[in-house]
């Protein structure tokens, strides 16, 4: 069996959170069309600026397997969000998302923590215990991007 581990990203780690993100955001071209997965996954968009700040203010955690980082978590605690949750396509549906968010559920427990998912994901935050409260609209470069804004029931993450 592997070793997995949930760490803090570092500042070292930002180009393969880039790749991850943009890699894992294209598994989501079933549920979107072209035209939003070119703006999600837009370099310009990306830029490791983004990424360094995130990393800096410790809101970015990644699952280690071995010496190989499988995916990543973006949480924001000044709002209890979950920004962003990407794995591998090729390492997808083998519980490291579910790690991931179950080392935040653990860290926060009985906080209301909300989140914004893509249609892609929004059955798997259901079984993390996630509920659908409304549909939305992001604006990303002009482009409307449906998606589920989602909270957690503090009854359930107790
Ligand atoms: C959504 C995502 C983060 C899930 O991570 P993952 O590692 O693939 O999921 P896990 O293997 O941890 O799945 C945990 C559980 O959710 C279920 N699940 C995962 N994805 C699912 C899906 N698309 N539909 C239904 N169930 C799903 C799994 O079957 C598993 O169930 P179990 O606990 O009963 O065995 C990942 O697939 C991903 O990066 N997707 C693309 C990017 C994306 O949309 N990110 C969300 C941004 S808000």
């Amino acid at each position: 069996m592997k070793n997995v581990n949930i760490k803090p990203a570092e500042i070292t780690d930002a180009a393969l959170l880039r790749d991850i993100h943009i890699d894992a955001l294209k598994t989501c071209s079933n549920d979107y069309p072209e035209e939003i997965i070119t703006v999600l996954t837009d370099q310009k968009r990306l830029t490791f600026e983004g990424y360094y700040k995130y990393i800096n203010n410790n809101e970015i955690f990644k699952c280690v397997i071995d010496n190989d980082i499988a995916g990543w978590i973006h949480f924001n605690k000044e709002n209890m969000e979950i920004q962003g949750l990407f794995i591998k396509s090729g390492l997808q549906r083998r519980g490291f998302g579910k790690k991931l968010v179950h080392y935040i559920l653990e860290k926060y427990k009985g906080k209301k923590i909300i989140l914004d998912s893509t249609i892609t994901a929004h059955k798997f935050y259901k079984k993390m215990g996630f509920k659908i409260i409304c549909n939305r609209l992001l604006i990303r470069n002009d482009v409307k991007i449906p998606v589920f804004y989602m909270e957690m029931d503090i009854e359930t993450n107790k």
